[in-house]
C-alpha cells in the first residue's frame, strides 16, 4: 500500500485494543497490505488479539524475516542469545579464519531440535555461512512452516517425537544441537500473556511439572547424537538453570550455565566429551 506514514486513526485504534507499540504495528500493517479492505481484516484481526506475527505472517528475528503459520511457535527476541552462542562455538571450533567445526574441512552439522518455525537453524545459517542443517518438530504445522524458512539455507526437516524421525546416519555427527524445547510449567501456562496461551499449541509451551520434562529426554539422548566436543544448548529459566545442568552432567554433557542481561535469558550448554573446543565468554562452569 501507500508509503505514507500510518494514519492517526489507525494507531489510536490499535491503541486502544492494548497494542503497546502502536505506532510501529500500524507502520508494518499498512507496509504488509495489498489494500484498504486487507489492511482493514489485518487490524481486525490483530484487534482481536491475534499476535502481530501471525497476522503479518512473518517475525524479526536475528535480523531475517521468518516465515510464521498460525499456532506456530513466534520465535522470541531472546532466542537470539542461544543462536549467538552456538555461532561463537561453531567459529571456535574451527581449523581456520572463518572455519567453522566441520571435520576435515565439511560444513559443521547442526540440528535444529524442536525447530518450530525453524528460526534457529535459519538464523545460525545467516551468521556462520555453510552449515549442514537439519531440524527436527512432532507439530506437523511447525514442520511444515519450518521446511519454507529452512529450505534456502539447503536444510532438511523431519517431523516426529524428538530425535526418533532423524537418520540414523547423523548419530555421532551433531555439532551443534540447539534445542528450544518448552520449559514453561504446566501450572505457569495460565499466566501466559493471552497471545501465547490462546494462540500457541500448548506442545510448543508446556514442559511439564517443572518445564523441564523435554530438556530432560533431549539431553538423555544427546550424547548418541553429538560428535565429540560436540555441544547442545537448551534454554531455561533461572530456577531451572541448575536442575538442568546436573541433568546434563549425569547424562554425559559437561555443562555449563550462560546468561545474558542483554537479552533477558539463560542458556544450559553441554558439552560431549572429546576435547572441549568451543568455549564460551561471560559463562560460569557449573
Ligand atoms: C518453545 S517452541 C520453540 C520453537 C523454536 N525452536 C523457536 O525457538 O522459535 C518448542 C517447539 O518444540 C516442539 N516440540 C514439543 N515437544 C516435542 C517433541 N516431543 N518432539 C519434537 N518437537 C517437540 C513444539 O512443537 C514447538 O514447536
Amino acid at each position: 500500500m501507500s508509503t505514507a506514514g500510518p494514519s492517526a486513526a489507525l494507531i489510536a485504534r490499535l491503541r486502544a485494543a492494548g497494542c503497546v507499540f502502536a505506532e510501529d504495528e500500524a507502520r508494518l500493517l499498512q507496509s504488509s497490505a495489498a489494500d484498504p479492505a486487507s489492511l482493514e481484516t489485518m487490524v481486525q484481526r490483530r484487534i482481536a488479539g491475534e499476535p502481530l506475527e501471525y497476522v503479518l505472517g512473518w517475525a524479526e528475528f536475528c535480523g531475517l524475516r521468518i516465515a510464521v503459520d498460525a499456532a506456530v511457535f513466534v520465535p522470541r527476541q531472546r532466542t537470539e542469545f542461544l543462536v549467538r552462542q552456538a555461532a561463537e562455538l561453531l567459529r571456535a571450533a574451527g581449523d581456520g579464519p572463518g572455519a567453522t567445526g566441520g571435520p576435515a574441512g565439511r560444513p559443521p552439522v547442526v540440528l535444529d531440535m524442536c525447530c518450530g518455525s525453524g528460526a534457529i537453524g535459519v538464523a545460525l545459517a545467516a551468521i556462520v555461512g555453510d552449515i549442514d542443517l537439519y531440524a527436527a518438530d512432532v507439530d506437523p504445522a511447525a514442520v511444515r512452516c519450518a521446511r519454507r524458512n529452512v529450505a534456502a539455507a539447503g536444510g532438511r526437516v523431519f517431523q516426529g517425537d524428538l530425535f526418533e524421525p532423524l537418520p540414523a546416519a547423523l548419530r555421532g555427527r551433531v555439532e551443534i544441537l540447539a534445542a528450544n524445547a518448552p520449559y514453561v510449567p504446566t501450572e505457569a501456562i495460565g499466566m501466559m500473556p493471552p497471545e501465547a496461551r490462546l494462540h500457541e499449541r500448548l506442545v510448543a509451551l508446556d514442559g511439564g511439572w517443572d518445564g523441564l520434562d523435554v530438556v530432560r529426554r533431549v539431553a538423555a539422548e544427546a550424547q548418541d547424537w553429538l560428535a565429540p566436543g560436540g555441544h547442545l544448548l537448551v534454554e531455561a529459566n533461572e530456577r531451572q538453570a541448575s536442575p538442568a545442568a546436573e541433568w546434563f552432567a549425569r547424562n554425559g554433557l559437561t555443562p555449563r550455565i550462560a546468561s545474558s542481561e542483554e537479552f533477558g535469558t539463560t542458556l544450559v550448554i553441554g558439552t560431549f566429551g572429546g576435547p572441549v573446543r568451543g568455549t564460551v565468554s561471560g559463562t560460569a562452569q557449573v
